[in-house]
């Protein structure tokens, strides 16, 4: 069945106040629930009251008191309907679940012996019966009665107004939270914890008392997370100025979680790799992503939870926003321009993937079967992009003002995209109407721009055209309003300053460094413009487009060496390898000797010397770009080449740098006490991608390098890069290495994880028999989806000479998880299948093996519909 956008209606009835009581049981949880219901004034009396139910077991239900006989409800497919209800009334349901046999992980569930919630988008249907929909906003009361010992904490959202014992050995808690609040918000957790506490003072002078609650043994894995949590709440109100509105803010950990965490208001539930870190057990990167994701949950708090969404469509309202707030936070803890780039990789391998294959959506979608297949780094991380244009439009304080008014006009209410964007269209005065098309239309559009000097004038014109390929279901696009940012570089690396020539076109306008790109082609100049000249355009990737540009090699190395711009440095070097990349595919087509042009070497070893550049920063820049970019940059691609001419650049940077390499991984290499600041941070990357070129080399003394630098490492960020290094590498022991890791590290589950993904992901043709084996590891558990992102994930998304062998065993292992697993989880299998989306864009062979292992997966008997939208959608 597809839901679509246009079909919203409100619903007819106001749900004034919910109180719900759980009587905890793992197979028989009874929910007992009392709403108080008052029909809307312009709703139609005659027609049924209708509640969204699955995979409940109905034990009563009554209407103000009296329970009501088989002709006076109805259950219906999902759900119930209350026949010839009264205009205002209570009704009363208990119904019985089974926790324990839920492997869903949506809806109340069992995570290793304690109870927890996952809602959004629609799991409290599994709950109890409901109108779980999110505009429909009600306070809600908790009663949560279970055995005291062994699970002494009962939590719910909002604050806690009673609690006690009662007989045979069980204790209760009930709580209250003041908010209105959608469904998808409730959240439970029962359980033995261990718990950290603290407090933070808010803006306004009130106390918040801070817990978080994780398992037995893991409390000295918390401090990070919780001081990300108060660097969270202090940055909203500093920036923002926004508050938080509860004298409580809890945190549960989970180890089995579909997603990364939830903002169930006053209560986020967490998957364990977003809160515990520790130096021995976490890497760098997991220590800033914790404290990224935290930041994420707490801003929802105001984006997301204060102001909602409508329905699922307008996800991205809360997303898209919410994900921009927590890069601007990150980026204001770290490096505005590492931030950046790392922003942007994931948009170019992932996203694009995304707007290019089967599954294309607009940020906004029109239409779905299973909304849990639209979490998706379209409306997430597009979304933010989005977010972030009208800041750049805007600018900071326009953006601000604009919020400021989303928030006056918006407290407490469930609203749209259109909402948001006239919120900043009257806040500042702006047309945003064309702008809205990057809500409505699908697929990555191309930006294509030529230059003309005029040495007589003195002046240079930039010349643009857009476009945006077909996507499902939108055969022709208009043209989006795109802000691009330029400079213009001297011979010298300065940058000129711009003058444009005004233009009578009210479309082609260029406001300081942006030029409003409105029109299917436009041109702008720029006026007293020296000779030589380089433009450097799309600079911060102002827009979520593929530009193109025709720079010569000397170009892009000069602008690798020289452009302001960090971002667009950065590019330069990704555009140069990944021409280099493609003439060697091409040399391989045309079997000749591969060999390309010795300036990239140089320009490789500029960067790396520049003594300037911050080591994080230089990591970036010195990496290639992998392949997953590197296939959508190309409509059809012979794979075995790719990885080839991709592999031999690497190799051909090692050889001829060896010496450099070695020089810089030794002068940032750091043996002796831990720091975590952002110089031994940057230090260990820049060292962690100089071994990574040395061990191409296949040499003894490098393996001895990163054995050593496994071996004496006292973090995790240097211990888990020499794994990799070597795991991945032909080094004749690495088994046994990979063992000896295993063996230290076999309790310490995120570190267990680690090690999964970096067995799936080893490039050797060996590793499709080692990941079958470890399929039965004790290690390993179809159940628990990090375990599943660790092995099957990291096998499909990070090994694609392995997942794409030519023999096709990759895509059976993959199809033969999905069937093992769609009615176990379905959205984590949906998010497996996923893995097959692209497959048009390989060689004839290759195409046939996968389109007939999603035939295979379509075939299966009561498929979940989950994977069926992905599956049939990639063959259609
Ligand atoms: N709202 C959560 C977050 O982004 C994610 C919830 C995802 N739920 C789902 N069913 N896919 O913070
Ligand atoms: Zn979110």
């Amino acid at each position: 069945q597809v839901h679509y956008r246009s079909d919203y209606r409100p619903y007819p009835y106001d749900i004034e106040n919910v109180h719900l009581a759980f009587d905890l049981a793992p197979n028989a949880t009874v929910v007992d629930t009392t709403l108080t219901i008052q029909r809307k004034a312009d709703a139609d009396g005659e027609e049924p009251l209708r509640l969204d139910g699955v995979d409940l077991e109905l034990l009563l239900i009554a209407v103000d008191g009296k329970e009501l006989d088989e002709s006076e409800y109805r259950l219906i497919d999902d759900g119930l309907e209350v026949l010839n209800p009264p205009a205002r009334f209570t009704l009363t349901t208990k119904v019985k679940i089974s926790p324990d046999t839920n492997t869903s992980l949506e809806g109340l569930y069992l995570s290793s012996g304690k109870y927890c919630t996952q809602c959004e988008a629609e799991g409290f249907r599994k709950i109890t019966y409901y109108p779980d929909r999110p505009d429909v906003m009600s306070t809600f009361t908790v009663r949560i009665e279970a055995d005291a010992k062994e699970f002494p904490h009962l939590l719910s959202n909002g604050n806690r107004i009673e609690h006690g014992d009662l007989e045979d050995g069980k204790h209760f808690a009930v709580w209250e939270d003041p908010y209105k609040k959608p469904s998808y918000l409730f959240a439970l957790c029962a359980g033995d914890y261990d718990l950290l506490t603290s407090s933070f003072n808010t803006m306004t002078g009130r106390e918040v008392r801070l817990e978080i609650y994780v398992d037995k043994g893991k409390l000295d894995q918390c401090h990070h997370a919780m001081e990300s949590l108060k660097k969270a709440m202090k940055w909203d109100e500093e920036v923002f100025g926004l508050e938080y509105d509860l004298d409580i803010y809890m945190i549960v950990a989970v180890g089995d979680f579909n997603m990364g965490a939830m903002e169930n208001k006053g209560l986020n539930i967490f998957n364990t790799k977003y809160v515990l870190a520790s130096q021995d057990t976490a890497t760098d990167t997991d220590f800033i992503d914790v404290e990224g994701v935290i930041g994420h949950e707490y801003f929802h708090n105001w984006t997301g939870n204060r102001v909602t969404c409508r329905d699922w469509f307008q996800l991205s309202l809360k997303e898209g926003l919410t994900v921009f707030r927590d890069q601007e936070f990150t980026g204001d803890q770290t490096d505005h321009g590492v931030k950046r780039i790392e922003d942007v990789k994931v948009i170019r391998s992932h996203q694009f993937a995304e707007d290019a294959g089967p599954m294309a959506h607009p940020i906004r979608p029109d239409s779905y079967i299973e909304m849990n297949n639209f979490y998706t780094v379209t409306v997430y991380n597009k979304g933010a992009e989005v977010i972030r244009m009208y800041q750049t439009l805007l600018g900071r304080d326009g953006f601000k003002r604009g919020l400021d008014v989303y928030f006056e006009r918006h407290d407490g209410q469930a609203v749209t995209c259109e909402d948001f964007v006239r919120s900043m269209e009257d806040a500042n005065s702006y047309d945003l109407k064309q702008f809205r098309r990057w809500y409505s239309q699908a697929g990555t559009p191309e930006v294509e721009v030529t230059s003309e000097y005029d040495a007589d004038k003195r002046q240079l014109s930039l010349n643009f055209k857009q476009s945006c390929p077909v996507t499902p279901g939108q055969e022709e696009k208009e043209p989006f309003h795109i802000p691009v940012k330029v400079g213009l570089i001297d011979e010298l690396g300065n940058d000129i300053e711009l003058k444009a020539l005004p233009v009578n076109d009210a479309d082609a306008q260029v406001e300081g460094d942006i030029v409003h790109l409105k029109a299917a082609e436009q041109s702008v100049t720029f006026d007293d413009v020296p000779e030589k000249v380089i433009p450097s355009i799309l600079r911060g990737f102002s827009a979520p487009v593929k530009l193109r540009y025709d720079y010569s090699l000397s170009e892009l190395i000069f602008l690798f060496a020289h452009d302001s711009d960090s971002f667009n440095r950065w590019q330069a070097g990704q555009e140069l390898f990944s021409r280099v990349i493609f003439d060697l595919c091409d040399q391989l087509n045309s079997g000749i000797d591969l060999s390309f042009d010795e300036s990239v070497i140089r320009a490789t070893k500029n960067l790396l010397d520049d003594s300037e550049l911050d080591g994080q920063f230089k990591s970036l820049a010195l990496t290639i770009p992998g392949v997953s970019t590197l296939l959508e940059q190309v409509d059809t691609i012979e794979i075995d080449h790719l990885i080839k001419a991709r592999n031999f650049l690497k190799r051909r940077l090692a050889e001829e740098l060896e010496l450099d390499w070695l020089l810089h991984y030794q002068t940032n290499h750091h043996v002796g006490d831990f720091e975590q600041d952002k110089e031994s941070v940057a230090k260990r990357a820049l060292a962690g991608t100089c071994l990574s070129y040395l061990m191409t080399l296949e040499k003894d003394s490098v393996y001895q390098l990163a054995l050593k630098q496994l071996d004496n490492a006292n973090n995790m960020t240097d211990a888990s890069t020499a794994l990799q290094l070597i795991v991945h590498s032909n080094y004749a022991d690495k088994i046994k290495v990979a063992e000896d890791f295993y063996q230290k590290w076999q309790n310490e589950e995120l570190v267990v994880n680690k090690w999964l993904a970096i067995m799936a992901s080893d490039p050797s043709d060996e590793t499709i028999d080692r990941i079958e084996s470890l399929l039965d590891h004790p290690s390993f558990e179809l159940k628990n989806p990090n375990k599943v992102r660790s092995l099957i994930g990291a096998f499909t998304g990070a090994n694609p000479s392995q997942f794409h062998r030519a023999d096709g065993r990759g895509y059976e292992y993959l199809a033969r998880q999905i069937k093992a697993l769609y009615a176990v989880n379905p959205q984590v299998s949906a998010r497996l299948t996923g893995a097959f989306n692209r497959w048009r864009k390989f060689d004839e062979g290759r195409q046939l093996k996968m389109k007939q292992q999603l035939q295979d997966i379509l075939s299966m008997p009561e498929l979940s519909k989950d994977v069926y939208e992905i599956a049939s959608k990639a063959l259609q």
